[in-house]
């Protein structure tokens, strides 16, 4: 089932989120998070870390994985989302380092990198996955075209994909890798529940083919239209293009 709430205050929605994920670790004894880089995660990543220092959260026993990574690149590059988990997060909450999963997209053998990611999920199953749209739909770096079937797998960035890359430390296009390593469509879709958050105008067109159009593997993001616990959390302007009575407003 999927539930569409839209906020009017951005920072009322990343404190939606960041609740959400809070109550998760408080109920379970070990709450396994999957966290999301780009720009549309930070707030609620602020909220969380507010929350910790007021010391209403506890993440001793989070697990923690990451949604994906560029192919050839080190977890200390500037660049690799490794390090933006860190940066942004990671090293502000009380995470314990060995409990962070990260994929190393530097691995000499990237085949068996991706299924030790897929076996340590399976072996710890994700409670909520956070996750953005990219502006070619995707989800993490399944790119269009991508198998609903597959795992986690390298795949060839699509130029929007590079070009967004712009926006994430890169001072030139030529220094965006080309290839990315991404957990696979079947691995997110095997989380508890999925979060979607989009925000801002460019994101609607995306948001309503996401959420109204058909489930097509030429549009990766519409396959959480089959997950059974979705929460898709959007600011009014990404949300201006759904039909009216299909969300809930806050
Ligand atoms: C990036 C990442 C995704 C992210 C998405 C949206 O390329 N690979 O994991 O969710 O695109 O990014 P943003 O939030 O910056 O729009």
């Amino acid at each position: 089932m999927i539930k569409v709430i839209t906020f009017e205050n951005e920072e009322k929605l990343d404190q939606f989120v960041a609740n959400a994920i809070m109550q998760v670790v408080h109920e379970k004894a070990h709450p396994v998070i999957g966290f999301a880089t780009g720009s549309t995660p930070q707030g609620t990543y602020e909220q969380l870390i507010k929350a910790y220092q007021n010391k209403e959260v506890d993440f001793t026993h989070t697990t923690a994985f990451n949604l994906d990574e560029y192919v050839g690149m080190n977890n200390d590059h500037p660049c690799s989302f490794a390090k933006a988990m860190r940066d942004t997060l990671f090293d502000h909450i009380n995470i314990s380092t060995n409990q962070i999963h990260a994929l190393q997209g530097d691995a000499i053998d990237m085949n068996e990198e991706c299924k030790k990611y897929d076996e340590a999920i399976a072996k710890e199953p994700i409670d909520i996955q956070l996750l953005g749209i990219g502006m070619d739909g995707h989800i993490a770096y399944n790119e269009p075209g991508t198998s609903f079937e597959s795992t986690t797998h390298v795949v060839d960035l699509h130029p929007e994909s590079i070009q967004s890359s712009l926006n994430y430390g890169f001072d030139r296009i030529e220094d965006v890798p080309r290839r990315g390593v991404s957990q696979g469509i079947q691995t997110i879709m095997m989380a508890k529940q999925l979060i979607m958050i989009a925000k801002g105008s460019k994101k609607a067109e995306l948001v309503k083919r996401m959420l109204e159009g058909s489930v097509d593997e030429q549009f990766p993001s519409s396959i959480i239209q089959r997950h059974e616990n979705v929460l898709v959390v959007l600011d009014v302007e990404a949300a201006k293009l759904l039909q009216e009575g299909t969300y809930e407003k806050r």
